[in-house]
């Protein structure tokens, strides 16, 4: 059965190979497909943020009493604003085809991802594990 940690571990992937194909489509400076690219990225990354926040973490801070305002989950929330910030500001450069400005702000993008996921990966998912079922999450969705 799979895990909690290997299901959006997948996730964490998927939008990374999203991103890195958005990214060569802004170094080769074709415009018209970078943004369904682009797109793409931002659905799987809005859909893989909405699960956590609407589902794993509510169900990880009930079964572990952790608070939602100061425990492991209320830092992943930050950083998923900080993340909507970013993805704001490179829909700008997009329209703008600001391509220096892009990269720049693409980079710290995916930087700070790669650590909020290695983050989640390391720490809060195998925890997740410990206390809940993904069929059970899945079950409780709708
Ligand atoms: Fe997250
Ligand atoms: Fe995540």
């Amino acid at each position: 059965m799979t895990s909690i940690t290997e299901k959006l571990k997948n996730e964490h992937h998927d939008c990374e190979q999203k991103f890195c194909i958005f990214e060569s489509t802004v170094e080769s400076g074709n415009w018209e497909q970078s943004q369904p690219c682009w797109h793409q990225f931002v659905d799987a990354l809005q859909t893989h943020i909405r699960f956590e926040e609407e589902i794993l973490f509510p169900a990880f801070e009930k079964v572990t009493q952790l608070s939602p305002l100061n425990g492991p989950t209320a830092v992943m929330r930050l950083e998923h604003q900080q993340f909507k910030q970013q993805i704001k500001i490179i829909q700008q450069m997009l329209k703008e085809h600001d391509k220096q400005g892009l990269q720049d702000v693409a980079d710290e993008l995916m930087a700070s991802i790669q650590q909020h996921s290695f983050k989640e990966e390391s720490i809060l998912y195998p925890l997740c594990d410990r206390h809940l079922k993904l069929s059970e999450l899945y079950c409780g969705e709708n």
